[in-house]
Order: C-alpha cells, then sequence, then structure tokens
C-alpha cells in the first residue's frame, strides 16, 4: 500500500542541508538485511527532532497515540527524510483526512469486509496451491516469483475487475511507483523522478480505458462499483476513480507479497517453529501475526502537525512531520518481552501496529491475514523437507515496503 507512502520527493533545487547520519544509516543498502539493531537505537532515542521540521517517534505507546490523534493530518507533501524534498500528492484517500477521508474510505469498505473476504478462501486455496505445485515442481522453488507475488495480485485483479494477462506491465509500474514513494527518494530525488512520471501516467491511462469499458458494460467488479458509486449524492469523478484504483491494486499486492515471503523466511530460519506450524496447520494465523510483528512489511509511515503541541519532551510546530517508525514500534521491550524473538506462539496483548492505528487502519487487513494465512498453512502441508537456500536470499531496495526480491528454497516435490 502506498502506505508505503511517506510522501512524493521530488527535490527543488538549491542548497540541502547535509542529512543527519543516522537518517543517512537508514538508507544505507547494507542495513537493508538487518535493519533492527539501528531502528531500536532511534526508537530509544525518540521522540527527537534529527532537523527543523522533522520529528522521530519510534515508541509503540507514541507511535499508536500519534496515529489515532485527530489533530495529525495525513495530508503529508514532502519526503520525510530528507530535509528539503518536496513533491505533489496523490490524492487518493490515505492523504485525506476526516470528514473527507471518512466518505471516500466509505465507499470501498464494504467490498473488503472480513466476512466478504472469507467467502474468497476456496479462491485464494486453489490458486495458491495451483502456484505451489508448479513453483515446486523443477525442485527449487522461488518463494517471491511463485507464490508470494502472484497469489495477491491475481486476487486484487480479480476483485478490481482488472484482467490478469495484463500483469507484467502492472508489475513494472508498480515497481517505479514503490520506488518512487519511498522516503528515501527523496534524498536521491531527481534520478527517477522523469521514470516515476512515465509509469504513473502509463498507470492512469490503462486505468482510464478500463474505467471506460466498464462504464459502457459494467460488471461484478469493484471498478464497475465506484462508477456507480455516489459520496455526498455526487458520483465521483474519474480522477478520483483513476487514484483509488491505482491506490488499491498497489496496496493490495506487493505488502502481502512481502508479508508471505518474510513470514517463510522467518519459519525457515526457525525450523521447530516451522515444524509445529507443519504439525499443526490451525497455527497459520498466529505465525501471520507474529510475522506481522517481528518484521512488518510496511516499516513506516508519517504525519502532519496541524496544531502545535509536544510529543514527550519535543516539540511540535504546526506543518512537522512526524515520522512514525512502525518496524521500530512493533520491537519495543515496554510492549513485547524479548521482542526480537519470533515465537509463533506469543500472546499478543497489545495490537502490533502493522496495518497501521485509527482512521486509516489498514483496508486490505482481513484479505493480506486471509491470504497469508492460506499460503503458510498450504506451504507446511504440501512442500516436503524445504530447505533454504541461504546465498540466494535478497532484499529489495525499498527502505519503507520490506521485503525480499528473491527466496529460493530446495524441495523434495510436492
Ligand atoms: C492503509 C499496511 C495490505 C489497502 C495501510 C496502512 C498500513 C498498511 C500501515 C496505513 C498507513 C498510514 O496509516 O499512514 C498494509 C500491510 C499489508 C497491507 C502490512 C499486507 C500485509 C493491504 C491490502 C489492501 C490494502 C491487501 C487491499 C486493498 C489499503 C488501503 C489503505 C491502507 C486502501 C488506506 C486506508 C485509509 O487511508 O483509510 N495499509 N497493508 N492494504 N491499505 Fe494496507
Amino acid at each position: 500500500m502506498s502506505a508505503t507512502v511517506l510522501g512524493n520527493g521530488d527535490s527543488g533545487p538549491g542548497d540541502r542541508p547535509p542529512i543527519p547520519e543516522e537518517i543517512a544509516e537508514l538508507t544505507d543498502p547494507s542495513n537493508r538485511i538487518d535493519p533492527y539493531p539501528l531502528l531500536n537505537k532511534l526508537r530509544d532515542r525518540s521522540p527527537y527532532s534529527p532537523f527543523d521540521g522533522l520529528v522521530v517517534v519510534g515508541r509503540h505507546a507514541q507511535t499508536s497515540e500519534v496515529l489515532r490523534d485527530p489533530t495529525m493530518s495525513a495530508a503529508r507533501d514532502k519526503a520525510t527524510i530528507s530535509p528539503t524534498a518536496r513533491g505533489p500528492r496523490t490524492r487518493n484517500f490515505l492523504h485525506l483526512d476526516p470528514p473527507e477521508h471518512t466518505r471516500y474510505r466509505r465507499l470501498v469498505s464494504g467490498a473488503f469486509a472480513r466476512r466478504k473476504m472469507e467467502s474468497l478462501a476456496p479462491q485464494i486455496r486453489e490458486n495458491a496451491t495451483e502456484l505451489l505445485r508448479s513453483g515446486a515442481a523443477s525442485g527449487t522453488i522461488d518463494v517471491i516469483e511463485d507464490l508470494a507475488y502472484p497469489l495477491p495480485l491475481r486476487m486484487i485483479c480479480e476483485l478490481l475487475g482488472v484482467p490478469y494477462e495484463d500483469r507484467d506491465r502492472i508489475k513494472d509500474w508498480s515497481a517505479i511507483l514503490a520506488e518512487s514513494l519511498d522516503p528515501q527518494f527523496g534524498a536521491s530525488a531527481g534520478r527517477m523522478t522523469r521514470e516515476t512520471a512515465r509509469a504513473r501516467a502509463a498507470f492512469v491511462g490503462y486505468f482510464r480505458d478500463l474505467v471506460e469499458l466498464r462504464r459502457a458494460e459494467p460488471r461484478e467488479d469493484l471498478i464497475s462499483h465506484l462508477l456507480q458509486a455516489e459520496v455526498d449524492g455526487e458520483q465521483l469523478d474519474d480522477s478520483d476513480i483513476l487514484a483509488t484504483c491505482v491506490l488499491l491494486l498497489n496496496a493490495g499486492h506487493e505488502t502481502t507479497a512481502n508479508l508471505i515471503g518474510n513470514a517463510i523466511l522467518a519459519l525457515l530460519r526457525h525450523p521447530e517453529q516451522y515444524e509445529r506450524l507443519r504439525a499443526d496447520p490451525t497455527l497459520a494465523a498466529a505465525t501471520v501475526e507474529e510475522v506481522l510483528r517481528y518484521d512488518a512489511p510496511v516499516q513506516m509511515t508519517a504525519r502532519v502537525a496541524r496544531q502545535p503541541g509536544t510529543i514527550g519532551d519535543t516539540e511540535l510546530r504546526p506543518g512537522d512531520t512526524i515520522l512514525l517508525l512502525i518496524g521500530a514500534a512493533n520491537r519495543d521491550p515496554d510492549v513485547y518481552p524479548d521482542p526480537a524473538r519470533f515465537d509463533i506462539d506469543r500472546v499478543h496483548g497489545t495490537p502490533h501496529l502493522a496495518f497501521s492505528a485509527g482512521a486509516h487502519f489498514c483496508l486490505g487487513a482481513p484479505l493480506a491475514r486471509l491470504e497469508a494465512t492460506i499460503a503458510l498453512e498450504l506451504f507446511g502441508t504440501l512442500m516436503r523437507e524445504p530447505r533454504l537456500r541461504p546465498d540466494g536470499v535478497a532484499y529489495k531496495p525499498n527502505l519503507n515496503l520490506r521485503g525480499l526480491a528473491r527466496l529460493p528454497v530446495d524441495v523434495d516435490g510436492v
């Protein structure tokens, strides 16, 4: 999801103040494999302001409080980890505040309700079984390419009414948008600006054609539903529909792919826990919750202060951006004993923040949970003797959307 979106970075010209060391460290690719020592350090130091206009928050209680605070705006319009980056905001409801946000969200929330999602279980199961069987046929399955990525993409395409045959184009545009929306993009802005603009225009153009087709011949899909929907007695205009389509399609696959990949990696690195899951597939849902806490697929988000105030001893001025370190909050020792331990039997007293909290709580959480639960259940029951190929494991460059690019696993068949 572009929940991911901290801001769209497009730096203006002129001198840039230097980026503080710990923030630069956050963007260092060598920290991608294990960002948690640094995140723990930032959390323990937080709340604090590394430069004018930015406040970093990483403690669970404060992160949760900011997310639920109605005086904090979701309308962030600058990249948060660069002192100078600025850029236009995409207009989708992730970036709107109530009451406008509430009206838009209500239009699509029914389509993602838990009960509705549960009715998709047989289809998810069928897709996952087919993907696992064909992925494992060669003796090595790349969990990302063969399962984690295609499963949620198929499902969100189906819900929206997007032809799955177009997946390769969609994949390319999504990858560029995900990279451009990453907070570190602000620090190296300019590099991808043209490519991003092209990808966004292509994505919107693609949906524009599809919207026209559905307008002429409505179907039982979300695009047709959006075309008929009304906000306060008025129909949505095309730009709102297009922004919502791009948001749902992007939010609906990349993050869930990361969750499934992060889960299988954690399980294969903890064989005793994998064995427990294999022996008792009903543990899959609890495993998914622990992975969301332990290795959050969305590592951070941001809010903008609308009023003067304080977080702890740190002062807030209107317009300040608050960088919320979800990945650090989910490992806060004040809330989770021995937080670096992956434990599928952990009893979650305090909810993790992987899906955010408050008004913008992830709309797709029931779908993501269901897809990941079924994927883990079936991986455990179908894969014979899975063995991680540690030298093949690679992370994607994205700082916020934490996930693997490759996860090869040898198997003795299905
Ligand atoms: C919002 C995470 C899957 C759709 C969010 C936010 C987070 C998040 C952290 C809120 C960001 C903020 O408060 O600033 C995740 C994770 C997922 C996931 C970790 C998978 C593991 C999905 C799926 C969909 C989806 C499958 C499907 C449609 C959305 C939408 C929003 C959102 C539409 C905006 C909600 C709003 O602004 O009211 N997600 N998401 N997400 N997510 Fe997800």
